[in-house]
């Protein structure tokens, strides 16, 4: 894309207006441009109010010296830059495009080699529409092949570009074998897939839902007799063909050593968020997307909200044995979000927040124009979201999930405003790859979880990884007394070994 399709938004409109329609294109780093729409309308140049540029480091916080604290950057307003030094003499933009909740676009974060390495091991593992808890009980349910043919070698032998999925085109070879499918139209052999055979939607067929048609032969041949005029279909049928399926995309989940051998990622997390490297290095592997014309992701939120009795699901081992455990589904705890876009998206697969800065939440239904819409729906309303950004390639998305508690320094409650999905791809592909950074609320629960996840030794833990950067700040950046503690400089050594003894405590308690 770059500038061709930026030149096709027309733009007139050269004032910044907090409640009005607004949206901005704004110049950030050179030439390249970055087009955020807030609440409807376009706006070229810069946004007004003028553009405050501040240089600085993000830092961990920490008032009651040694206990680690969250961090939550403060948004100041939108249209905010920060330029943050994160690697010496390397500094990076950082942009508010949104208060409520705090969100940030850092346009140059990932580099263009990292951008396609990223790319190219998702490739290689075979980006797989995972369902893990299905995958595991249909996985049990083949384990006999009631029908030779449906094995893994046929699976092989049709799936020609070697991706580890049939698509459609390869599927109607693959399944001719099955009577009533030779003379089905290619609209009702994709309805066919979606609504009988592909378990989890993605339009793909992976070895495991191929392997499992065998176990539902008796439902596949009651379909197609049933399914031989698109005119005579089942109205719940063609409604969920209409609807298509929350989430269209293919993913696959990395670990860090093997996306981020030099650490160098990881290192820029760190200083990005200012959050102690126990919690980046211990939150969940990286899960790479990749997105389709079609494709998409109705808004939802990243995190679960608090709900007593029920722990997240990182550190749910954690937790005292609890008999009725089983009884409530653990929770996903994701105090915020890192969003990278790999590639460019020629149109459409804008990140969508319906909410962002708005009066009041609803998730089901939300007034526009005196007509009322579902904002979850962004096939349809990606438009009608009060912010959305375009794909750019190497740019990261940041935002909170959660407030942050100024009280205990730690996660506060969800914060609902952060509901956010993927509008439709219309043109070309959307490559993103997802850090979720995982807080459990419990304290106590979460530092035990570093020292597990990190330190399985009985040796005592003194940390070393605060970057030199971080470890400098704390000496060149000490802040009057009269600053907020949001500015006070954190003491690392101090910090990691007193969590450390939080740790042993809880030891001792559990
Ligand atoms: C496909 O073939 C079956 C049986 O051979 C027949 O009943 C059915 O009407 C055919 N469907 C179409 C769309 O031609
Ligand atoms: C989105 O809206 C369209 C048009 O109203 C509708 O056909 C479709 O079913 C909706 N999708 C979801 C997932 O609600
Ligand atoms: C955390 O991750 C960074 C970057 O990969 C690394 O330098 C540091 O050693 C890690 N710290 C721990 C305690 O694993
Ligand atoms: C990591 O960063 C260093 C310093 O900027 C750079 O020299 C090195 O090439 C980077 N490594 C990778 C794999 O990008
Ligand atoms: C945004 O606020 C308006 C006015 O309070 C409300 O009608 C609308 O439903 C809200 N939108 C969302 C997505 O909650
Ligand atoms: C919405 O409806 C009200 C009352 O019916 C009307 O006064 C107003 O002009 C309408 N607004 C829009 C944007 O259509």
């Amino acid at each position: 894309m770059k500038m061709s399709s930026a030149a096709q938004l027309v733009l007139h409109h050269l004032f910044w207006c907090s409640l009005i329609q607004l949206s901005l294109l704004t110049k950030l780093s050179g030439a390249e441009t970055i087009t955020v729409t807030t609440n409807g309308e376009t706006i070229e140049g810069s946004p007004q109010p003028a553009v405050e540029h501040v240089e600085e480091v993000i830092t961990p916080i920490v008032t009651d010296p040694g206990r680690m604290r969250l961090v939550q950057i403060d948004p100041v307003e939108v249209g905010h830059i920060r330029r943050i030094e994160i690697e010496p003499g390397h500094f990076y933009e950082m942009k508010t495009v949104a208060v409520n909740p705090p969100v940030f676009l850092i346009p140059d974060f990932l580099t263009l080699e990292e951008c396609e390495r990223i790319k190219s091991l998702a490739q290689e593992k075979g980006l797989e529409k995972s369902r893990t808890v299905l995958r595991h009980s249909v996985d049990q349910a083949v384990d006999t092949n009631l029908d030779p043919y449906f094995n893994k070698d046929t699976f092989t032998k049709f799936d020609e570009d070697g991706n580890q999925f049939l698509n459609i085109a390869e599927a109607r070879k693959a399944l001719t074998y099955v009577e009533g499918i030779g003379n089905m139209s290619d609209q009702a052999f994709t309805y066919f897939i979606d609504i009988v055979v592909d378990l989890d939607s993605d339009r793909f067929l992976s070895d495991l839902e191929f392997r499992r048609i065998p176990l539902i032969m008796t439902k596949i041949s009651e379909w197609i007799a049933n399914h031989q005029d698109l005119e005579k279909w089942d109205p719940d049928d063609l409604a969920r063909m209409k609807k298509g399926p929350d989430r269209l995309s293919h993913q696959v989940w990395m670990k860090r050593p093997v996306y981020d051998e030099s650490k160098n990622i990881t290192n820029r997390l760190i200083g990005l968020t200012g959050l102690h490297p126990d919690i980046i290095n211990t939150s969940e592997e990286l899960q790479v997307v990749h997105y389709t014309p079609g494709g998409h992701y109705h808004a939802h939120h990243d995190s679960t909200n608090f709900i007593a009795d029920r722990p997240c699901s990182h550190t749910a081992h954690l937790y005292p044995p609890d008999p009725t455990r089983h009884l409530h589904s653990a929770r996903i705890c994701r105090y915020m979000t890192v969003l990278y876009y790999l590639a460019d998206t020629e149109e459409g697969g804008e990140t969508a927040f319906p909410a962002a800065d708005n009066e009041t939440f609803s998730e089901s239904t939300m007034v526009k124009d005196n007509k009322t819409i579902e904002p979850s729906n962004l096939s349809m309303h990606c438009k009608d979201a009060n912010l959305y950004v375009r794909p750019k390639k190497r740019m990261a998305v940041m935002w909170y999930n959660h407030f942050f508690d100024h009280n205990t320094g730690w996660m506060g409650d969800r914060n609902l405003f952060a509901f956010h999905g993927g509008c439709d791809v219309i043109k070309g592909e959307k490559w993103i790859a997802n850090n979720w950074i995982n807080v459990d609320n419990n304290y106590e629960i979460q530092m035990k979880f570093h020292y597990e996840s990190l330190h399985k030794t009985d040796e005592p833990v003194i940390n070393t990884d605060i970057t030199p950067k971080a470890a400098e700040t704390t000496e060149d950046q000490k802040s009057p007394p009269d600053e907020t503690e949001q500015e006070t400089p954190h003491n690392a050594a101090g910090e990691s070994i007193k969590s450390e003894e939080n740790v042993v405590q809880l030891k001792q308690e559990l």
